[in-house]
């Protein structure tokens, strides 16, 4: 049976690191409000020349690097991101070209928050599928070029990176004790769609547009679908929390993450956080999480390492991989 194994990891961040300090100046807001409702202390705001396919590259680069590989090792390029340099092409594209590939293929795929989950389960299909061998995974994006930097309610909770994972097609028997992905579980539902949404598009305003959230009713939906997927992959692979060496969630918001872990009775020593560092990076989240702690020594070859994320639309899914 074929995996999807994780063969190396990365990640950028821009110059620009804005504390919750810095933007009491900004908006009236406060350092205590951020921290206790949020946990975010600080992001990284992407400057002059930053854009979501440099940061890309970025990270990109990074993982080429911990993999001993180069753009010519690759098949595809599947970048998650809401906020691509231009409408069209697709920022993959420009990434696939600043890394001098001319070969196989690069798209991007849309899930908000979630598009890392998307992205991490797509190349997984084409690589079980035998479409591809080795899939270049980045979640980037630059949410400050999206955000009303007038709307307290929004503009503290987001900030800007990139995060790469390169899957690699590998020989496995079928049981858990596997390395790569073992299960994926991917959901949407539009009904809830502006609950959290951007104000504008080519098809609607012609406008960029501004993010707008119901931050509440987000928060309402988020512990509640996050434990569905999560139980939905211990389902699919007859594994329990108490299996897991890391839980590495998306980084919306300190209480979410609490939540959940509490709800699936995850201890928070195996819990990866990284919004008080980042804030909320979208699509860019989960990879930049895993590159501190597979950096840090934390993720370790073998771990059992659960991904989960929710986000616009909604979306929301989960990946079970072994390290
Ligand atoms: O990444 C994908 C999905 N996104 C999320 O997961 C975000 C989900 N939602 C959340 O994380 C939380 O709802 C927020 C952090 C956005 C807000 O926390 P909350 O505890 O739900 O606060 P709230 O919206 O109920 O607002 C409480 C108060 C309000 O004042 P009043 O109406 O009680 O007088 C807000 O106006 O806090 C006020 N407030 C602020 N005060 C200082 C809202 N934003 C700020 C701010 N600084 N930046």
């Amino acid at each position: 049976m074929i995996r999807s194994v994780v063969r190396g990891f990365g990640a950028a961040l821009p110059k620009q690191v804005v504390t919750n300090a810095d933007l009491e100046s900004r908006v009236d807001t406060s350092d205590e409000w951020i921290v206790q409702r949020t946990g975010i202390r600080q992001r990284y705001i992407a400057g002059e020349g930053e854009t979501t396919a440099s940061l890309g590259e970025a990270a990109a680069r990074a993982a080429l690097d911990n993999a001993g590989l180069t753009a010519a090792d690759l098949d595809l390029i599947i970048l998650a991101t809401s906020t691509p340099d231009n409408t069209f092409p697709a920022t993959a594209v420009n990434i696939q070209n600043r890394l001098g590939m001319h070969h196989g293929a690069a798209f991007d795929v849309q899930a908000v928050c979630s598009g890392f989950i998307f992205g991490v389960t797509t190349a997984d299909a084409y690589i079980r599928g035998g479409l591809a061998k080795r899939v270049l995974v980045i979640g980037a994006e630059t949410f400050s070029r999206l955000l009303d930097w007038t709307d307290r309610t929004t503009c503290v909770l987001f900030g800007d990176g990139a995060g790469a994972i390169i899957l690699e097609a590998q020989e496995g028997t079928g049981s858990n004790s596997d390395r790569g992905v073992l299960t994926t579980q991917l959901r949407s539902d539009g009904a809830h769609r502006e609950k959290l949404y951007v104000d504008g598009g080519p098809s609607t305003t012609g406008t960029v547009g501004h993010l707008r959230m119901e931050g509440r009713e987000v928060f309402k939906h988020a512990v509640g679908m996050i434990t569905d997927v999560i139980e939905a992959a211990f389902a699919a692979t007859g594994t329990t929390a108490d299996d897991l060496d890391w839980l590495v969630p998306h980084q919306a918001n300190r209480r979410i993450i609490d939540g959940s872990a509490k709800k699936l009775g995850i201890p928070l020593e195996k819990v990866v956080v990284t919004v008080d560092l980042h804030g909320n990076t979208s699509a860019a989240s989960i990879p930049l999480a895993l590159n501190v702690a597979a950096s840090d020594g934390r993720i370790k070859k073998g771990d059992l390492v659960l991904l989960e994320a929710m986000g616009g639309g909604f979306t929301w899914g989960s990946v079970l991989l072994r390290w």
